[in-house]
């Protein structure tokens, strides 16, 4: 029998955000919008932090329930701790928060070779340090409260290497940085769960495939879905749905995790 601590809902309900308050950065890209829309439907009241507040309003305008929208720079290192507490004091109580903002510098992209050292310093800086002190921050509230779900958008490019015959026949690349960043994040969800699981906050990351998106060539396109155990790149919604599961009681148990939504490219 388990004890009181460990009765969670079961069945459907367990995968429910109802009465949840969800915080998600970058909710207004091409991934955090797609979360931000499953947390909605799944029953959460979603905060959504953006440096495109404007654009995001926008997008969330006609939402039913309604998304709520702040402005936001997660690369504003000096005053993230204070905005993490002012919003939990808002909300009262931050039950989730997912890191999906992605800041980057204009030469983002650029192949080793032509990626100076500043470059790489500070899409390391913007990119990794700001996705691991805000979900720091958050912990630090949350294990106030011994309750909480914390969700890094990470990348299977943190834990496998890219490719790069699907770039063939094309100007497109990924940043040597960004497997690092990206690793980088992975490696901290796994500290941040260790430190804060017995104060009841679990840490997971989640590690999407390819997303397709607009500007794709076509020749990529194919030659990412063929490297794909189902043959395609994800659609955005896809991702949604297994963000709202490591938000929910149904995954009462899973923390320290690096969740795979990636069409079994890792698997291959
Ligand atoms: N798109 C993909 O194929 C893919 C695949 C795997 C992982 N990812 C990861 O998913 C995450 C989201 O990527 P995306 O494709 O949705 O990107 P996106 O560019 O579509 O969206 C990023 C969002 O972050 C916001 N943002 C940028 N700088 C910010 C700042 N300083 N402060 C606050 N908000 C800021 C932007 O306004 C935008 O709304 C990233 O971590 C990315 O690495 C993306």
């Amino acid at each position: 029998m388990s004890s009181p601590e460990t009765q969670i809902r079961t069945g459907n309900s367990a995968f429910s955000l109802k009465g949840r308050k969800a915080v998600v950065t970058g909710g207004g890209g091409l991934i955090g919008a797609a979360i931000v829309r499953a947390m909605a439907d799944s029953g959460a009241s979603v905060t959504v932090l953006d440096k495109a507040d404007d654009d995001v309003r926008a997008l969330f305008k006609n939402s039913d329930p309604p998304i709520n929208v702040a402005n936001c720079d997660v690369t504003d290192f000096d005053v993230l701790a204070d905005m993490v507490n002012g919003i939990d004091e808002d909300l009262g109580g931050i039950d989730i928060w997912v890191n999906s903002a992605y800041p980057r510098t204009e030469d983002w992209g650029a192949k080793p070779a032509d990626t100076p050292m500043e470059s790489w310093r500070r899409n390391v800086d913007i990119q990794m340090n700001s996705s691991c002190l805000l979900a720091d921050y958050v912990a630090r509230r949350m294990a106030t409260r011994k309750s909480g779900s914390i969700i890094n958008v990470a990348s299977i490019f943190g834990v496998v290497a890219p490719d790069f015959q699907v770039y063939e026949g094309t100007d497109m690349t990924t940043p040597a940085a960004y497997t690092a960043i990206k690793g980088g994040v992975i490696a901290h969800t796994r500290f941040l769960a260790s430190y804060y699981g017995r104060s009841g906050v679990r840490v997971n990351a989640i590690c999407p495939g390819g997303v397709r998106g607009s500007n794709q060539p076509d020749s990529f396109v194919d030659a990412y879905g063929k490297r794909t155990a189902l043959g395609r790149m994800a659609n955005a919604d896809e991702i949604g749905p297994p963000v709202v599961f490591l938000a929910s009681d149904a995954a009462s148990y899973v923390t320290g995790s690096a969740l795979m939504v990636d069409g079994g490219w890792t698997a291959i």
